[in-house]
C-alpha cells in the first residue's frame, strides 16, 4: 500500500472558506464546500467547539475553533460563511468585511431591511462579493421557471400562488413568516423580470395554538401591472405541500417540489379575450378557452447548495454578482418588514418600502 505524504492543500484558484456556525444548517454548507472544486475549506468555528468537531469528523485536517477572530485573522481564508442565528448576521458579517473576506450569509440576510443594506453597502464599499444563501434559487426547478418566464413562454405573468406548508418546528425566535416567507420571497425575486416585485402587501397571520407568535400566514402581495401573489404558510398542516402556480397570458406553469418525477408541469390551457361586435355594432367581450398540450420537463437531480457554493466561488475569482446577492437579502426584508407591518394593522394593505 503507498501512502501519501503530508496533509492534502489547495489546488490553483480554489477559494480558502470557512463556515462559521455548526449547528442544523451549518453541516450542509461544510459538505458542499468540500465537495466543490473551486473552495477549500480551512476551517469550521462554533462557539459549542465540539459541535465544530463533530461535524468535520475526528481524522479531518479542517481545524476548529471557537473563537471567529482566529478566522479573520487568518489570511488563507478569503471567505466566510455565516450560518448562526440572524440576530448575530450583522456583527460577524460587517466583522468579515472589515478582515476583507467575501461573505455568504445565511437567510434572513440581517433582522432588519436597514441592517442587511449596512452588510450590502459595506461589501459593495470593500470590493467584496457578499451574497445571501436563498438556496431554492439554485434548485433545478426554479433554474427552469426562471428560463421559462426569460425566455417569454408564460408570456405576461398574472398571477402566482404559493403554498408551502408543513409540520413545521415552531422556532423560539422567529415567526411563520419570517421561517418560510424568504423562500417564496427570494424565489419571486429571481424568476420574476427586474423591477416587476411587490409593491404593497396585505398580511394575516394566526396563532391558534398559543405559542406567542403566528404559526398559520396567508399574505397577498400586488405585483405591478395588476398582477398578484399569493403565499399560504403554515408550521400546522399535518402534511407537506410545496405547490406553486404560475398564471401567464400564454401558458400556466404548476411546480410540485414534492414530487420527484413531475416537478415542473406547463400547460397551454388558459382563457383568453377577444372583442367583438354584435349585429347591432355593440361591442361584446368574448371569452375564448384554450385548450393544449401540458409539459413535464426533465430536471437534473444537482443540488442546489452545491450550485450555490461554486457561484460564490466563481464571482470571487472571475467577478460578477452572485444570483442571490446581498441587495436581494435586502429586498426580500423590505416586504418581510411589510408583510409585520400589515399585520400590525388586521391586513390592511401597506406599500413596500
Ligand atoms: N438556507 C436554508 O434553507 C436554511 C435552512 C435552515 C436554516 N437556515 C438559516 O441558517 C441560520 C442558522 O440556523 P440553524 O437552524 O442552523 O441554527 P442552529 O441554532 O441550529 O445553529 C446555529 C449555530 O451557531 C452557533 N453560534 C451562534 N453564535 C455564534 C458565534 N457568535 N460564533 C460561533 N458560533 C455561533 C451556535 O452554537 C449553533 O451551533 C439561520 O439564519 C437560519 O435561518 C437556512
Amino acid at each position: 500500500m503507498s501512502m501519501t505524504s503530508g496533509p492534502p492543500t489547495p489546488q490553483d484558484g480554489e477559494v480558502g472558506v470557512a463556515v462559521i456556525g455548526a449547528g442544523y444548517w451549518g453541516p450542509n454548507l461544510v459538505r458542499n464546500f468540500l465537495n466543490c472544486d473551486r473552495t477549500w475549506l480551512w476551517a469550521v468555528c462554533d462557539l459549542d467547539e465540539q459541535r465544530a468537531r463533530t461535524v468535520v469528523g475526528k481524522r479531518s485536517s479542517i481545524e476548529v475553533t471557537s473563537r471567529f477572530e482566529d478566522l479573520l485573522a487568518d489570511d488563507r481564508i478569503e471567505a466566510v460563511a455565516i450560518a448562526t442565528p440572524a440576530a448575530t448576521h450583522l456583527p460577524l458579517a460587517l466583522a468579515a468585511i472589515e478582515a476583507g473576506k467575501h461573505i455568504l450569509v445565511e437567510k434572513p440576510l440581517a433582522l432588519s431591511a436597514a441592517d442587511a443594506r449596512t452588510i450590502a453597502e459595506a461589501a459593495e464599499r470593500a470590493g467584496l462579493v457578499a451574497m445571501c444563501d436563498h438556496t431554492f434559487c439554485y434548485t433545478p426547478a426554479v433554474n427552469r421557471i426562471r428560463d421559462e418566464i426569460a425566455a417569454g413562454h408564460l408570456g405576461r405573468i398574472q398571477y402566482v400562488d404559493s403554498v408551502r406548508i408543513n409540520l413545521g418546528l415552531v422556532q423560539r425566535d422567529t415567526d411563520v413568516f419570517w421561517d418560510l416567507l424568504p423562500h417564496d420571497l427570494s424565489i419571486l425575486d429571481s424568476v420574476l423580470p427586474a423591477g416587476t416585485g411587490p409593491v404593497a402587501v396585505s398580511a394575516l397571520g394566526v396563532d391558534p395554538i398559543g405559542a406567542g407568535k403566528p404559526c398559520v400566514g396567508y399574505v397577498s402581495l400586488l405585483l405591478p401591472d395588476d398582477a398578484i401573489a399569493h403565499v399560504h404558510v403554515s408550521w400546522l398542516s399535518p402534511v407537506k405541500i410545496r405547490n406553486v402556480v404560475i398564471g401567464g397570458s400564454l401558458r400556466h406553469l404548476v411546480w410540485n417540489d414534492t414530487d420527484p418525477t413531475q416537478r415542473i408541469s406547463t400547460y397551454e390551457r388558459g382563457v383568453d379575450i377577444a372583442e367583438i361586435e354584435d349585429e347591432d355594432e355593440q361591442r361584446q367581450l368574448m371569452f375564448q378557452y384554450r385548450t393544449g398540450d401540458m409539459h413535464a420537463p426533465a430536471l437534473t437531480d444537482a443540488e442546489a447548495l452545491q450550485s450555490l457554493v461554486r457561484d460564490f466561488a466563481t464571482c470571487i475569482r472571475e467577478g460578477g454578482t452572485p444570483r442571490t446577492d446581498s441587495w436581494q437579502g435586502v429586498r426580500v426584508l423590505e416586504v418581510l418588514e411589510a408583510v409585520d407591518r400589515s399585520r400590525a394593522a388586521d391586513g390592511v394593505l401597506v406599500p413596500v418600502r
